[in-house]
């Protein structure tokens, strides 16, 4: 079996020869503006689900769309050489809405190409992911050492709500002993990383009431509270003055092993000369091990159009992020418990839950995760990757996990810390982008030489 693995030297100038097509291939995906959010025309995640398919029948796997109620994800498969591991790859192909487009330098959905980043929504989070698995595929043609599976999923961006039914009912056709989740982020330009922990989350709305309606507020404004200003005192008990969360029963924790430069952070946000950041201890505790909650939008009058007249009820949303060991369930509990308790003026406060995640850590010890590493180092020429945490969230590790409690799981990604994915100008670094392809490539062939070695001990 060891003729279907090919050298490194062979995989580098496959990739580097694959990687104009694929480059073109991701444009294409660019193109599609597949967004799974409620009100959006999801005749396009259709299109690019279709669009995902076509490029996996190319890789010469069978291939099927299918969907649990939810939106489309495609299955690909191509069974394993004889006595060769299984391998799933993960990726996306929805994307996150693109927002004020005002504040965008190029059409969203147009990818144009700056300062060697391609430009466009999803061109990084994660039609990158897609096209990595791809690349690696069509570098190995006919000669692929392992078995794999692919699932590119329609509504990650939106919250899986369908993933867990649509994964039991295709148990057997994507069960795998390793599982390449393609949808985080390397350490810095130059330097992988393997992801071994993700933040859990929590999105819900608040939605607090005083009056039946509105009322003139020069008449009774002074003694009758107003339900915008009362939401806003009830979100700031949130935070503590330090800026820490001050909810209990939230579980944190401190103990990162790498910290991030302030200023280095401070840039890659874009924070204002002057702002401050908040909450205490390290910089990665504070984004990787201990819970955040951030106000993410809010339903009150708009400024243009406000009378002057004491709002009735008001809404935020929050987006909660869960440190590792928390439980979703629990922790939604503990918010709706503090804001029900908080309610200034004895105001009305009605908690609904949008979407949640639990957190993951991953225990990154054994072969394949040292393969992984291996992988990583030869396509950075050298340089080794560093174990992190991500603040972001990808729920369904951890029902991954559950499903398939011997596959190792390995989160890789093709964002660096100036990708902006969700964010307006979202790109991708196109040099780490071809790292990554090659990155995939010789993990694929370190797998099957790892399940070749094991057998033979
Ligand atoms: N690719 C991200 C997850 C991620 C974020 C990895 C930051 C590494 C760093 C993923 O597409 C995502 O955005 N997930 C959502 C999940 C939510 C909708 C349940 C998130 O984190 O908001
Ligand atoms: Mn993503």
């Amino acid at each position: 079996m060891t003729t279907t693995i090919r050298t490194e030297s062979e995989l580098r100038a496959a990739i580097e020869r694959e990687l104009p097509g694929v480059r073109a291939d991701l444009e294409r995906l660019v193109r599609i503006p597949g967004i799974a959010f409620d009100g959006f025309d999801h005749s396009q995640v259709e299109r690019s689900a279709e669009a995902v398919a076509e490029l996996l029948r190319g890789c010469s796997l069978d291939v099927r769309v299918v969907r649990s109620g939810g939106q489309p994800a495609v299955i690909g498969r191509r069974p394993a050489p004889p006595g060769a591991p299984t391998v799933m790859l993960y990726a996306h192909h929805d994307v996150q809405p693109v927002g004020d487009l005002s504040l965008w330098q190029s059409d969203p959905f147009e990818p144009v190409e700056r300062d060697g980043r391609l430009y466009g929504r999803g061109a990084a989070d994660d039609k990158a992911g897609v096209m990595a698995h791809v690349a690696a595929l069509r570098a190995f043609g006919d000669a692929l050492p392992v078995g794999v599976v692919l699932f590119v999923e329609g509504e990650e961006e939106y919250g899986s709500d369908s993933l867990e039914r649509l994964l039991k009912e295709h148990r057997e056709e994507i069960a795998a002993d390793v599982i390449v989740i393609a949808d985080s982020m390397n350490w810095d330009i130059g330097v992988p990383a393997l992801t071994t922990s993700l933040r859990g989350v929590v999105n819900c709305f608040v939605e607090v009431r005083t009056l039946s309606q509105a009322v003139h507020s020069g008449m009774f404004g002074g003694a009758v509270p107003d339900a915008l200003t009362t939401l806003c005192r009830l979100l700031a008990t949130l935070h503590d003055d330090a800026g820490d969360v001050a909810v209990a029963g939230l579980v944190g924790a401190e103990g990162a092993s790498v910290d991030y430069p302030e200023d280095r952070l401070r840039a890659e946000a874009g924070m204002l000369d002057g702002v401050s950041f908040i909450g205490t201890g390290r910089l990665t505790d504070r984004f990787w091990n201990k819970p955040a909650i951030s106000v993410i939008g809010l339903d009150a009058p708009a400024t243009g159009e406000a009378p002057n007249a004491l709002v009735p009820a008001a809404k935020a949303k929050l987006s909660v992020r869960l440190a590792p060991g928390d439980e979703a369930a629990k922790a939604y509990a503990a918010l709706t418990e503090h804001l029900r308790r908080n309610a200034p003026f004895g105001a009305s406060v009605t908690v609904t839950l949008e979407h949640d995640g639990e957190p993951c850590v991953i225990d990154a010890t054994g072969p394949m995760y040292d393969a992984a590493r291996a992988a990583f180092r030869t396509a950075w020429d050298g340089v080794d990757p560093v174990d992190i945490g991500v603040g972001g969230s990808i729920p369904f590790i951890d029902t991954f996990r559950q499903m398939f409690p011997k596959a190792a799981i390995l989160v890789t990604g093709v964002e660096d810390p100036y990708a902006r994915a969700h964010g307006p100008n979202e790109s991708l670094h196109l040099g780490e982008f071809a790292r990554v392809c090659l990155a995939e490539a010789l993990l694929l062939a370190k797998v099957a030489e790892v399940a070749e070695t094991a057998a033979a001990d």
